[in-house]
């Protein structure tokens, strides 16, 4: 039944001259189908680079918008219309504009989890695996960085030449996660490494053997020798690192770290979306695109 469905899928793509962007946090069986996957960096530049007339991009709407910017001639889909990040909208642009005004040396600096519109007002965006790199080799020494102030403390520890000013944002998720909970998961299973996304709290990420994105985690984990790992980001990443690596063992640093927005895309909305009956088309208007654009073709110049 599910392989009948994948199947499907699978031929309506190629007849259908769609191009399947799947987010790491996606289930396996979307994963499966999909033409590329990776964490949010590695989808953008691929993106920049697809050929196919439509793209769907199995995630949440930050990232469709993203891939709207990067090939504005293409169509694009986001696979479920209701799938947002909480973290993307927590910003305005006004509230931007106005920081600017009155700090006018300042460069703003915007994770990727971010709307079109904010990138509007931005100068540059990151993602979790860019963002020391990216900000790093800016010239401004004056940073705001925006929404995340977990990601934005993480890369402020790391460019300790740069003044960076945080708000207070960030992924209800990944934040929702604290020390004891840390430290609970270490005393546990005392042989394994704890591996988290610098989205976690600072307190987490101090405890951490390795910080870095989802592809990060999971490439760490695939090349390591070490056999057991504790997993700080999406409940996915840990089953797809227990599928690629049945001799190794994960195990969760909480089991409240599941995203219920990258949970709503079904392998069914993936039909629905290839024979050109779900999801969303995402449009942007053309002044709003023209200026959020400027900031991922930052990122991917800098990155
Ligand atoms: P990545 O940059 O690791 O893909 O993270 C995106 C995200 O939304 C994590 O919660
Ligand atoms: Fe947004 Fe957090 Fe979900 Fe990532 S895990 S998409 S940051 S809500």
């Amino acid at each position: 039944m599910l392989r009948d469905i994948q199947d499907e899928i699978i031929r309506l793509k190629k007849e259908n001259d769609v191009c399947i962007l799947a987010h790491s946090y996606q289930s396996e069986s979307v994963l499966e189908v999909a033409d590329f996957t990776g964490d949010s960096y590695a989808l953008a530049k691929q993106a920049a680079k697809t050929e196919n007339s439509t793209v769907l991009m199995c995630g949440v709407r930050f990232m469709a918008e993203g891939v709207k910017l990067l090939c504005p001639e293409k169509k694009v889909i986001l696979s479920h219309s209701m799938a947002g990040c909480p973290m993307a909208e927590q910003f305005c642009a006004h509230e931007v504009r106005a920081f600017k005004e009155l700090n006018p040396g300042y460069a703003v600096v915007a994770y990727i989890n971010t709307t079109a519109e904010l990138k509007t007002v931005c100068d540059v965006c990151v993602t979790s695996s860019s963002a020391v790199k990216i900000v790093s080799k800016m010239p401004e020494k004056d940073i705001l960085f925006i929404p995340d102030c977990n990601l934005g403390a993480y890369v402020a520890a790391r460019c300790p030449d740069k003044n960076i000013k945080l708000w207070r944002g960030g992924c209800p998720i990944h934040a929702a996660v604290d020390d004891s909970e840390a430290k609970a998961a270490k005393a546990e299973h005392p042989d394994a490494l704890l591996l988290v996304h610098p989205e976690c709290m600072p307190e987490v990420v101090e405890l951490a053997d390795f910080v870095g994105s989802t592809a990060e985690i999971m490439r760490f984990a695939k090349e390591s020798d070490k056999k057991e790992f504790i997993i700080g980001t999406e409940l996915a990443i840990l089953e797809h690192l227990q599928f690629a690596c049945p001799d190794k063992l994960f195990y969760p640093l909480s089991k409240n770290l599941v995203c219920r927005n990258m949970k709503l895309t079904t392998l069914l909305d993936v039909l629905a979306c290839v024979r050109g009956e779900g999801g969303e088309v995402i449009d942007i208007d053309p002044e709003t695109a023209k200026a959020a654009r400027r900031c991922l073709d930052r990122m991917i110049e800098l990155g």
